[in-house]
């Protein structure tokens, strides 16, 4: 029995040297000291032993169980230190590289400069509305004192869903809604997507943006409307620039107005930028008509109000000397990674 315990000691100890790794470890392990393994079998033997060798053998084998035990731990251990010195190999990093630059987006140009025109109403105490794209006949042309019949409806030439529902041609639908749901005081802009069918060139597109804006109070005249969007004009072009008020014609206000601004390139002179008129169109306004202020339930003799419509994509052209309407929605990277 001392020499098949031995040759146990010396056999597992050969057998886990050359072990090549844990799984192999652990296999040995259950061979030699699991309950069916090689020495668990010995002992069993040990009942036929006299009464004097059966201490000297329970020591031995409990030596040779020791040794086993320590040999396994010791491989293990090894093994464990070689797979983390192949892991540091494997996965160093150079952290001298230089890293790979995400690709960062930009704002586009219309929202840069929208958010400028934004934060000038706000400044004045403007809140921002919105409405619906896919608009009924009623608000964008009905209540808006443009009847069925009315010649303004060919000047802007509507995609329509059916009889009753449209793409809105103009952001002024938006007035009429806000008044419906607000009495005044009212002071909001409201920006947004417009859709006309028009052909595609330099300056046309079907759809472009406008910016409304709405003012109604007790008392307001023709003075705060002059006042507010001369203010305007002069935060987006700097305090130099002159504006002008022309006579126009709206439907939905009374009177009606355009407003010019000086051409910055000539000073009035008249060059190719204004072609040649010295002045550059920026917006349309006027008094809201009372027919409207009436379309809404607001009594046109307690309360009065004025109205703008802004057109953004030639406000921004401008800014940026942008001569092709059409760079807005191509999306060519190579144009709106310059903003
Ligand atoms: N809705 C007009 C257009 O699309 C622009 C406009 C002009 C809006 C005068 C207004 C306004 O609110 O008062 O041509």
């Amino acid at each position: 029995m001392k020499t098949q315990l031995e040759q146990i000691r010396a056999q597992a100890a050969e057998e886990l040297h050359a072990a090549a790794d844990l799984k192999q470890v652990d296999d040995l392990r259950v061979r030699y000291l699991g309950k069916k393994g090689e020495l668990t079998a010995i002992l069993k033997q040990m009942g036929k032993l006299s009464a004097e060798e059966r201490p000297v053998m329970g020591q031995l084998a409990n030596e040779v169980r020791a040794a086993i035990e320590e040999k396994i731990a010791q491989r293990q251990q090894e093994l464990k230190a070689a797979a983390l010195e192949q892991q540091l190999i494997t996965e160093k990093i150079d952290v001298t590289m230089p890293g790979v630059k995400p690709a960062l987006g930009k704002q586009h140009p219309l929202s840069l400069v929208l958010d400028e025109l934004k934060e000038i109403f706000l400044g004045m105490g403007f809140e921002v509305a919105s409405g619906p794209e896919v608009e009924y006949d009623y608000y964008n042309f009905e209540a808006l004192n443009i009847p069925k019949d009315h010649p303004a409806r060919d000047t802007q030439d509507t995609f329509y869903i059916n009889d009753n529902i449209l793409l809105r041609t103009q952001t002024s639908p938006v007035q009429i809604r806000v008044m419906e749901n607000k009495k005044p005081p009212v002071r909001m802009i409201s920006p947004g997507r417009v859709y006309r069918s028009d052909a595609v060139d330099a300056t046309h597109s079907p759809l472009f943006h406008q910016i409304e804006g709405l003012v109604v109070d007790k008392g307001i005249t023709m003075a705060d409307l002059k006042g507010t969007l001369e203010m305007f004009a002069k935060k987006l072009y700097g305090d130099d620039i002159k504006v002008r008020f022309r006579p126009h014609h709206f439907p939905f206000t009374e009177p009606s107005a355009e407003m010019d601004a000086m051409c910055f390139a000539c000073h009035g002179e008249g060059c190719r930028l204004c072609k040649g008129e010295g002045w550059i169109e920026i917006l349309g306004a006027g008094m809201v008509h009372p027919k409207v202020l009436q379309n809404c339930g607001i009594d046109p003799e307690e309360y009065s109000g004025f109205a703008f419509g802004i057109g953004l994509e030639r406000i921004v052209m401008r800014r940026y000397n942008i001569d092709d309407l059409r760079l807005f929605y191509e999306n060519d990277l190579r144009f709106l990674n310059q903003f």
